[in-house]
């Protein structure tokens, strides 16, 4: 049995800054540079002449038009507004309205460090330099995948307490789940499962059911032996964030670009449904109000070493023994 903390509320703090964030899809980018915004910074991404992906302060250091609204040619950005050009660290290349003999002396746009891998552009926005790579998708080049993204009007701690709640999915999923269904047939039954910690994050295990959640926004849905679904959750403006999702389709011998679809899988919509609800709560009410059950330790034990690495205290964020919890 897991005993809980009293202040859960207390918990509930932004993702940690100091991470790396997905900021597209990599199909999203092509020749036009694509405007993103995580933890309220607005970030512009395009690709160089070579096809690398770079992350921009999305504000033109001459008048502040959004670099985004510009267009890219020979590997550089430039600006709808008066054509300032940037590369792809932030250096002002050209400045159009200057005589030939006038140098360029402008302070650089801050460039953010981009790594693209397992086909998508991520973002490092911490203020030092990043902390080691993005956490590859596990078996990610063995398998054909279907690939989305969701605007949610709630924070990026909802969702991914969401999709490691072991026991909404007989409620919230009626028509789309297998728990709801089960529900259906013999009434809603307690189920026992076991939550592991570990040093990068933690595992939920029940019958028929394998959750994992890591560090930053990170939760996978299954395993790949059969259904897997990879989401992350990236926090944009305050009370907003995007949902990433990645559904694993059939092994293949070689690795392919993902399936992309415009389309929110029904089964996301109705986790939307109810946590845009919950946000408007939070919004206008505050968090004091919130009361916890046993089963509610996953996402609990989620939202506490979120609240530890946003305080810079990554070895604490998944301390603590391997415990039971039995629904009841
Ligand atoms: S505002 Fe960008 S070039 Fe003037
Ligand atoms: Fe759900």
């Amino acid at each position: 049995m897991t005993e809980l903390p009293t202040n859960t509320a207390a918990d509930r703090v932004p993702l940690p800054q100091e991470a790396w964030y997905v900021g597209a899809a990599s199909s999203r980018l092509t020749d036009a540079p694509v405007a993103i915004v995580i933890h309220g910074q607005a970030i512009v991404l395009f690709r160089d002449s070579e096809g690398r992906a770079h992350a921009m302060h999305d504000r033109c250091p001459h008048r502040g038009v959004a670099l985004s609204l510009g267009t890219v040619s020979e590997g550089q950005i430039a600006c709808a507004y008066h054509g300032w050009r940037f590369d792809g660290t932030g250096r002002c290349r050209h400045i159009p309205s200057l005589r030939p003999e006038q140098p360029v002396r402008t302070a650089p746009v801050r460039a953010y460090p981009t790594v693209e891998r397992d086909f998508y552009v991520w973002v490092w926005t911490g203020k030092g330099e990043p902390n080691g790579q993005p956490l590859p998708i596990h078996g990610f080049d063995r398998y054909a995948w279907l690939q989305g993204a969701t605007a949610l009007a709630c924070e990026a701690i909802m969702p991914i307490e969401n999709n490691l709640d072991i026991c909404h999915a007989a409620f919230t999923h009626p028509h789309m789940h297998p728990q709801w269904f089960r529900a259906q047939a013999a009434g809603f039954q307690p189920t026992r499962y076991e939550l592991a910690t570990d040093p990068g994050g933690l595992t939920v295990s029940a019958p028929g059911t394998l959750l994992r959640f890591d560090l930053p926004d990170r939760v996978t849905v299954g395993s790949s032996e059969t259904f897997r679904l990879v989401l992350h959750h990236v926090p944009t403006t305050p009370g907003r964030c995007i949902q990433h999702w990645l559904l694993q389709r059939e092994p293949t011998h070689e690795p392919a670009a993902p399936i992309w679809s415009d389309k929110e899988p029904e089964i996301l919509a109705q986790d939307r449904h109810v946590l845009e609800s919950a946000q408007r709560a939070y919004a206008y009410e505050g968090d004091a109000f919130e009361q916890s059950v046993e089963a509610d330790a996953t996402t609990l034990s989620a939202r506490r070493s979120i609240r530890l690495a946003s305080q810079g205290r990554m070895e604490e964020a998944f301390s603590g023994n391997r415990s039971i919890c039995v629904l009841s």
